[in-house]
């Protein structure tokens, strides 16, 4: 059985995530996605948060499974024994910090390969942050993130108005 981990903040998942998914899941007999609850970004959602939505969007995808991680990337793969992690690379700029956190998962852990998809072309030019900063100021974000996804942050951004 070959188990790959697809790690990320995920805040929130968008569609060129679920493309790097769909893709992956096709290759692997099984797709755990690692959503990390401790990192150096402010997330909008909470972690419970960001593991509901990706569990929803991903739920009719039968080899794949969300769980949360915290940690080193590298310990939770062991634990998990899986052979690969899947990283998307959306643009060249991409390439040398996903370059950098490869050859340091490997020198982690040097059983463990690094695969890297291209993101579809309609969603090269997106990121979590991308989406938050136009959704927030009350732009359409439709195509570009699952409808449930687009309902939470519209629930999200009207609380944080509100209060
Ligand atoms: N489509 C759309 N957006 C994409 C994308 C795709 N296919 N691929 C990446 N992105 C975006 C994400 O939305 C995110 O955008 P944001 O910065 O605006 O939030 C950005 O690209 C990269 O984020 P992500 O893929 O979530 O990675 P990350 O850098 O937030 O997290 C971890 C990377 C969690 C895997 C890494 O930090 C980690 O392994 N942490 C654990 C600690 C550890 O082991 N450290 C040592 C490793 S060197």
């Amino acid at each position: 059985m070959r188990i790959a981990i697809y790690p990320g903040t995920f805040d929130p998942v968008t569609n060129g995530h679920l493309d790097i998914l769909q893709r992956s899941a096709a290759i692997f007999d099984q797709i755990i996605i690692a959503v990390a609850e401790d990192n150096y970004k402010k997330n909008l959602f909470s972690t419970e948060e960001r593991l509901y939505l990706l569990e929803e969007v991903v739920k009719d995808i039968p080899n794949v499974k969300v769980e949360k991680f915290s940690g080193l990337l590298m310990k939770y793969v062991r634990t998990k024994g899986a052979c690969a992690v899947v990283r998307g690379l959306r643009a060249v700029s991409d390439f040398e910090y996903e370059f950098q956190l490869s050859m340091m998962n490997k020198k982690l852990n040097e059983h463990v390969e690094t695969i890297f998809l291209t993101t579809s072309s309609e969603y090269s030019f997106i990121s979590s942050s991308m989406i938050k900063q136009v959704a927030s100021l009350g732009g359409c974000v439709k195509g570009l993130v699952p409808n449930l996804v687009e309902q939470a942050l519209k629930q999200k951004y009207k609380k944080k108005y509100r209060g």
